[in-house]
């Protein structure tokens, strides 16, 4: 790892790809807050998937930095139900953006995979050097490939031609904006949604999936923003660094935790026939904790804000 000379200077333009998402959303706030001049390009105008019209772009703008937030993202239901997409879209992106950006002479490039890249069964918590050191979840397998390959491209890119092109790989995110389409969502904006339809509704319990027995990590966006902006600024490693707040809870315990966020008073149960996915997943963040980064949002408090801000959106 090199940190002497300046990586990102205070004036560098950035292209946030994927700027409407959860990610790109905090990683423009963020980076604009910082002072950076921020562009942007609605997927109505550049397709992502399309090479050719994503290299002329670039070529035309000429960032000083890229961040990779665009991606096909969710849950295991949309997982299951469109493989194909979550391969080949992911694939398509990363391949247009990261080999765009190198063509059009962008010196930074910050690449956002996922901890769904790990093995199922990776010791925990999970170092950034157990990247392929067994099978994957299967039923993420097509998404997390894909990443996994873009991961070993920035190495590709750094290794043939010396580019200070990074990776970071978040945990489970939550936010302002987030999903909560319960086809498509992830479990935390989907608590809240079950928990305020049936305290709006009167009903008595809410059954939920599993045992709620599985162990999860969660980060608020806005600290991934921060830790995005640090990286860009003082990381340029060969190897991805974990992104994530060094700390789990059980599903029942973040269950119970939205209930009372929500103030909804019925019983919780829970569907023990229904799987309950891997029994641990946390990270371990002290690559990212050495460069200076620490978690700044507690999970109640950013529970609260993200309830307040989706029911001020309603
Ligand atoms: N959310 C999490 O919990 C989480 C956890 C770990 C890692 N990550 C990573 O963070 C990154 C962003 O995730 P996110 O949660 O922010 O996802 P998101 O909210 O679904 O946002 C994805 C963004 O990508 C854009 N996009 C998708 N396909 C595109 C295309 N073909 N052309 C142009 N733009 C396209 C979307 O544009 P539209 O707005 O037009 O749809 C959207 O703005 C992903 O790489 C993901 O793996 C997320």
């Amino acid at each position: 790892m090199k940190a002497t000379r300046e990586l990102l200077p205070p004036s560098a333009r950035i292209f946030v790809a994927g700027h409407r998402g959860l990610v790109g959303s905090a990683v423009v706030r963020r980076l604009t807050a910082d002072g950076h001049q921020v562009i942007t390009r609605g997927r109505d105008g550049l397709d992502l998937r399309d090479a050719a019209r994503t290299a002329e772009f670039l070529a035309e703008v000429r960032p000083d930095a890229v961040v990779l937030a665009a991606a096909k993202v969710g849950g295991i239901m949309a997982n299951s139900t469109y493989p194909v997409q979550f391969i080949e879209d992911n694939l398509r992106i990363q391949l247009s953006v990261i080999a765009g950006s190198h063509a059009a002479g962008v010196g930074r490039l910050l690449f956002l995979g996922s901890s769904c890249i790990y093995p199922k069964l990776a010791p925990q918590p999970i170092r950034e050097d157990a990247l392929l050191t067994g099978p994957l979840e299967p039923t993420n397998e097509p998404y997390a490939l894909a990443k996994i390959a873009g991961i070993v491209q920035i190495q590709s890119y750094r290794r043939q031609y010396g580019a200070s092109y990074i990776s970071a790989m978040p945990t489970n995110l939550y936010g302002p904006g987030d999903n909560f389409d319960l086809e498509t969502s992830h479990v935390l904006p989907a608590l809240i949604r079950r928990f305020h339809e049936a305290k709006r509704d009167g009903r008595d319990s809410v059954e939920l999936w599993g045992s709620g027995s599985p162990r999860r990590e969660f980060l608020h966006v806005d600290d991934l923003a921060a830790a995005c902006a640090l990286l860009l600024r003082s990381y340029d490693g060969d190897e991805p660094v974990n992104v994530g707040c060094g700390d789990d809870l059980t599903i029942r315990e973040l269950a119970e935790t939205v209930r009372d966020v929500v103030g909804y008073e019925g019983a919780i149960g829970w569907d023990t026939t229904k799987p309950d996915g891997t029994p641990r997943k946390l990270l371990d963040v002290s690559r990212l904790t050495d460069l200076g980064w620490k978690p700044t949002i507690a999970l109640r408090d950013g529970i609260a804000s993200v309830y307040a801000g989706w029911q001020s959106e309603a």
